[in-house]
């Protein structure tokens, strides 16, 4: 079946356009390297006719608050009407696990409303929450660095592997959409503090990462659970330790 992913050339998007394509599918990456653009519309009804299923897996290019708002509600509203316009029987979108929890932070506030336009779009739909990337670490240990210091709480977390996230995606997308959210997840759970941590150290990077359960992530404060998975999450395989010494990072 032809499946459109936009976003189709990102982190996850690249990955699951693979995996579609090795299961049989049609699977077209959407992206403004591609000729398709979900803010202007260029190139989206063409992308989309003939699709039976659209995944949207993109991310703001830019992450202020106003930018990234202004992103996944236009592109949003864009994506909808565009796979309302060609009857496609299963719309799908990434999110965050605990995206309704983080609502201090302005991204996350975009990607609630980025949910809430799927979720009224009046068409199949089903909102995939994943958490924190095992890719993203570094990014998270960047974001809460002052000097040579990482603040982080010890907040849990159950990261995933890019390559499982896909995985997961790519059944779910093909599959009947479940009308709301369904949650994936990591194997195992860690304190955000020591996901940073054991990644530093992986890579040799110096930086110290210091417990600090006042620090916020991406602007939102976070409870011991605010970022954990409910208990039908589905899980990946590929554990952090594992996911080191076989690939590159
Ligand atoms: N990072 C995490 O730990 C995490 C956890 C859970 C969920 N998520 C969610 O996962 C999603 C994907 O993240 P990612 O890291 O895979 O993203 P990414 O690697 O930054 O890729 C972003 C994709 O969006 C495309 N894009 C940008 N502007 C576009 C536009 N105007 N029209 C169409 N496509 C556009 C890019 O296309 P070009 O290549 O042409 O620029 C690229 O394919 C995000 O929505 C994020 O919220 C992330």
């Amino acid at each position: 079946m032809k499946v459109v992913v936009v976003g189709g050339t990102g982190l996850i998007g690249a990955r699951l356009v693979e995996r579609l394509r090795a299961r049989g599918h049609d699977a077209l990456a959407a992206a403004p390297s591609r000729g398709v653009d979900t803010v202007t519309g260029a190139g989206l009804a063409e992308a989309m006719r003939g699709a039976e299923v659209a995944v949207d897996v993109s991310n703001a290019p830019a992450f202020e608050e106003e930018a990234v708002r202004a992103f996944f509600e236009t592109s949003g509203r864009n994506i909808v009407r565009a796979a309302g316009e060609a009857g496609v029987r299963h719309l799908a979108a990434l999110s965050v696990v605990g995206t309704d929890r983080l609502q201090g932070s302005g991204y996350f506030r975009a990607k609630a409303a980025q949910e809430r336009l799927y979720e009224a779009a009046g068409l199949p739909c089903t909102i995939v929450r994943s958490t924190q990337f095992f890719e993203f670490a570094r990014a998270i240990a960047d974001a809460s660095t002052e000097g040579a210091t990482v603040r982080l709480p010890a907040a849990r977390v159950q990261p995933i592997a890019a390559d499982d996230v896909a995985e997961l995606l790519a059944e779910v997308v093909v599959g009947t959409p479940v009308g709301g959210t369904v949650e994936i997840a990591g194997p195992e759970g860690m304190g955000l503090d020591e996901f940073a941590r054991r990644y530093l150290q992986s890579v040799g990077d110096a930086r110290a990462v210091v417990r600090d359960d006042e620090a916020t992530y991406f602007g939102a404060h976070l409870d011991a659970d605010s970022l954990v998975p409910g208990s039908r999450a589905r899980l990946g395989r590929v554990r952090f330790a594992d996911w080191f010494t076989a690939s590159r990072h």
